[in-house]
C-alpha cells in the first residue's frame, strides 16, 4: 500500500572489485577450492561461514535469525557457525577474532554500531577472508572492508515515516524514541524522519531496541513533555513498550497519543490493527536465502552488487486481521 525505497548506504562502502572478488575466491585459505558458484554449491566441500548476530533484542532480531539460520545451511552449501553477542560490541569483536583463527572461508556479521571495527575489520582483511555485512553498516576507515552488503534502507524508513506524520498529523507534538544509540538503524532512521518532520520533535530518548527500555523511556518522556502527542519509535518493541507506559498513565494508545513505529513484525501489526499503533513501516527481516546466494558467490568469485536493499512496504489501520494472522512472523 505505501512503498519506500531509496538508495543510501552510510558505510564506506567496498566495490566489490576483482582484486577482492580473487581474494574471496580463494576461500580464506583452508583449501577448498570455491568452485561451488550457486546457491546449493556444485563443489565437494562445504562454505566454512562465521555469522556474529548482535543480539536477540527484538521481535525483528528472533526472525532475522530464524531467518539466516534457516539458509545458511548444508542443504545451500553452508556449514554454519552462528554467535549471539548479546548487543554488546566487545562480544562481536571477540567472535569475529574467533573466525579469523578458525579460518572461517566467509565472514558474515550484523554490526551492533556502526563505530569502533577498525582493527578487527583489519585484522580480517589481513587475514585473506571475504566479509559479508549484514543488516546494520559500519563507517571506518579500512579500505575495502567488506564485499557485499544487504539490508533495509533505514533512511528511507524514516522518510517514510515522517511524510505519514507530515500528512496526517502536521501539527503533532513528537517525541523520538530512539533505537541504540550509533547503530545504523537508529542514526539513518532519525537523520530521515528530522528531515520530514524535525522541527515537531520536543523530546527524544533511547530505548535501545527492547520493550522495556522503550516502556521506562516513555514514562520519563509522559512526565517530561505532559504535551506530546506522537510518539516515532524506531521499532515495534518500544512501541509495545510505549502502549504499556501509555495505558499505565491511563491515557488511551492509539487516540490520545499517535504510534507510528518500524518493523512491522507480527505483534506491531496486531496493535496496528487494535488501533493501538497508527502507522507502521516495515523492515523486512526475511533475507536468509538471498544472503546465502551472496556467500555462495562471493566464495565462488562471482561478481555480486555492492549492496542489496531489501523489499519493504508500510502499513496503515486498513490491514485486516486475517493479514496479520497470515504473517509469518
Ligand atoms: O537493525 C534492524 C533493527 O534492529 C530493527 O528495526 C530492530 O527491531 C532491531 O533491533
Amino acid at each position: 500500500m505505501f512503498s519506500s525505497r531509496g538508495a543510501r548506504l552510510r558505510a564506506t562502502a567496498a566495490l566489490a572489485t576483482a582484486a577482492m572478488l580473487a581474494l574471496a575466491g580463494c576461500g580464506g585459505g583452508n583449501g577448498d577450492g570455491g568452485d561451488d558458484g550457486a546457491t546449493g554449491g556444485g563443489g565437494d566441500e562445504l562454505i566454512r561461514v562465521g555469522f556474529s548476530q548482535l543480539g536477540a533484542e527484538s521481535g525483528w532480531r528472533t526472525a532475522n535469525t530464524e531467518s539466516v539460520q534457516a539458509s545458511l545451511s548444508e542443504e545451500n552449501g553452508i556449514d554454519l557457525t552462528f554467535v549471539d553477542a548479546q548487543q554488546k560490541q566487545e562480544n562481536q569483536i571477540r567472535a569475529l577474532r574467533d573466525f579469523v583463527s578458525q579460518d572461517m572461508d566467509v565472514i558474515a556479521f550484523s554490526p551492533v554500531i556502526e563505530t569502533g571495527w577498525d582493527q578487527v575489520l583489519q585484522e580480517i582483511k589481513d587475514a585473506g577472508i571475504p566479509v559479508v555485512l549484514v543488516d546494520r553498516t559500519v563507517e571506518t576507515t579500512v579500505e575495502d572492508p567488506f564485499v557485499t552488503w544487504i539490508g533495509s534502507d533505514f533512511r528511507a524508513e524514516g522518510v517514510t515515516a515522517g511524510e505519514w506524520v507530515a500528512e496526517n498529523h502536521p501539527d503533532a507534538q513528537i517525541f523520538e524514541l530512539q533505537g541504540t544509540m550509533g547503530s545504523g538503524a537508529q542514526v539513518d532512521r532519525q537523520e530521515g524522519f528530522r528531515e520530514i518532520v524535525g522541527d515537531q520533535i520536543i523530546g527524544e530518548a533511547s530505548g535501545n531496541f527492547t520493550r522495556a527500555e522503550g516502556r521506562t523511556a516513555v514514562e520519563a518522556a509522559l512526565q517530561a513533555y505532559p504535551d506530546l502527542d506522537l510518539i516515532f519509535s524506531h521499532n515495534d518493541d518500544m512501541g509495545l513498550g510505549a502502549i504499556e507506559a501509555i495505558e499505565a498513565a491511563g491515557m488511551t494508545p492509539g487516540e490520545d497519543i499517535t504510534i507510528v513505529t518500524v518493523d512491522a513484525v507480527k505483534d506491531g501489526l496486531q496493535a496496528l490493527v487494535d488501533g493501538k499503533f497508527n502507522f507502521v513501516v516495515e523492515c523486512n527481516p526475511v533475507f536468509g536465502d538471498q544472503l546465502a546466494e551472496l556467500i555462495n558467490q562471493v566464495h565462488a568469485g562471482e561478481e555480486v552488487p555492492e549492496q542489496t536493499f531489501v523489499e519493504e512496504s508500510a502499513f496503515d489501520q486498513t490491514i485486516t486481521q486475517e493479514f496479520v494472522d497470515e504473517r509469518p512472523y
